[in-house]
Parts: C-alpha cells; sequence; structure tokens
C-alpha cells in the first residue's frame, strides 16, 4: 500500500509491518498488557475503571499460549520485533459491512515517530481486503492526540463526537469517533500511488 508523504520518521515506519502472532512474542505481550502500570494504560480508554482492565487483560494473556492466532487480532512488528497490536470487531449486525478497529503500540518510547500511522494504515488496508467492512471506525477520547492525529493523517474524518462523556482524573473530556470508507480509502491509496 501507500502512505501519505509525510510521516514522522520514514525511516522507522519503513520497518512497520503486522502479522500474526508467533510463540516468541508471548514473553512481550505478557510484559505490556499484565502490567497495570504500563504507560499505554492513561491513553487506552483510560476512563475504564482500573481494575476491570486489569482483570480483563491478565484473562487476555492467560489464555494466548492455548489459544491459536485471531485473525482479527495481529501483532505489529518493528523490524522484527513485536511492538504493539492492532484488533477489530465487527459492529451488529454481523455481515452489516461496519468494523471498529483498535491500536496499541506498547513502549512510549515508540510513540510519535510514524509506528501507529504505519501499522494503522495497513489494518485498514488488511480489513477492506480480509472483511466485507463497507466503512471502519476508531473510537478513542479527545485527549488522545496521538491517536486522533494519525487517523486525521491518513485520511479519517471525524464521525462523531459526544461531547464532556469521558470522565479521566476529575476531567471531563469527548468521546470521539473517526471513520474511513472502503471507497474512499481505495481512492486515496490509487491517487497516491506512483504510475
Ligand atoms: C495512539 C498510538 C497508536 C499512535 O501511534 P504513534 O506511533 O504514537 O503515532 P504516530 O507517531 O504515527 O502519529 C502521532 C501523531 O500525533 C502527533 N503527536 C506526537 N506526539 C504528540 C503529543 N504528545 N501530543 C499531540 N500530538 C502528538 C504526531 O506529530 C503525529 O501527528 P502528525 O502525523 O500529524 O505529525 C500510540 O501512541 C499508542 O499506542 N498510544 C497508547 C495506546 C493508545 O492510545 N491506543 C489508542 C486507543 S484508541
Amino acid at each position: 500500500m501507500t502512505l501519505p508523504p509525510s510521516l514522522s520518521d520514514p525511516a522507522l515506519s519503513d520497518k512497520v509491518s503486522i502479522r500474526g502472532r508467533r510463540p516468541r512474542d508471548l514473553p512481550t505481550l505478557r510484559r505490556w498488557l499484565a502490567d497495570p502500570e504500563a504507560a499505554w494504560r492513561r491513553w487506552d480508554a483510560p476512563y475504564f475503571h482500573a481494575a476491570s482492565t486489569t482483570a480483563v487483560m491478565q484473562a487476555y494473556v492467560d489464555q494466548l499460549a492455548s489459544r491459536p492466532p485471531d485473525p482479527d487480532e495481529r501483532v505489529i512488528d518493528l523490524g522484527g520485533v513485536c511492538v504493539g497490536m492492532v484488533n477489530r470487531s465487527e459492529e451488529a449486525p454481523a455481515g452489516g459491512g461496519w468494523w471498529d478497529l483498535g491500536i496499541l503500540v506498547y513502549d512510549p518510547a515508540h510513540w510519535g515517530r510514524g509506528v501507529g500511522t504505519r501499522a494503522l494504515g495497513l489494518w485498514v488496508t488488511a480489513t477492506f481486503e480480509e472483511t466485507n467492512a463497507h466503512v471502519v471506525t476508531f473510537t478513542t477520547w479527545s485527549g488522545n492526540e496521538r491517536m486522533i492525529r494519525a487517523a486525521l493523517r491518513l485520511g479519517f474524518r471525524e464521525a462523531g463526537r459526544v461531547r464532556e462523556a469521558r470522565v479521566i482524573e476529575g476531567r471531563r473530556y469527548d468521546s470521539v469517533r473517526l471513520d474511513m470508507l472502503c471507497a474512499d480509502w481505495e481512492r486515496a491509496q490509487r491517487e497516491t500511488s506512483v504510475p
């Protein structure tokens, strides 16, 4: 696929791919997902109660080794190392063509360097290729500027904003949803492709 011309760190983002989970990724996944103090927890849906998020994450980590890779999840690979994950779920009703996407880059040292934008673009392309998706969305909160800017950079549009719907550390933020139509994505890919 072709990406927008200016990413934060083209040299780094060139090394980004998405792939299925391998057994050797498990220690990395366990380390980042099971840590209740991990920095990503302050950004990825921090409005949910920390204890319930920790319990959900622990249960997820516990069954990773015994469960085959899920086609609706991929690992973000940076130069051969697992640095994050992408996932997707179909909005009800099944077959309706609406999929909601998620992304997580574990280590703050990798944030703001173009990794997320690149992985997100690859995941959007994969989702339109592999599913019946007519439209894909991301749902976040107004304080997560990296997430919003990465999506806007790829051509996502703001589809909805519920004002002051989320409380984080005593302050209210908007719930923000961004969308991308399959037709718009494919058109943008054609227009930015080098002939
Ligand atoms: C959200 C996330 C996936 C984005 O990935 P990333 O690799 O950090 O993003 P990128 O570097 O590709 O792009 C970030 C954008 O935000 C900008 N940015 C970087 N740091 C920023 C900051 N501190 N404040 C505001 N904007 C910032 C960058 O300039 C870039 O925008 P631009 O392309 O218009 O210049 C990643 O930061 C992450 O996993 N965070 C923790 C978990 C999370 O929030 N997940 C999403 C839940 S909905």
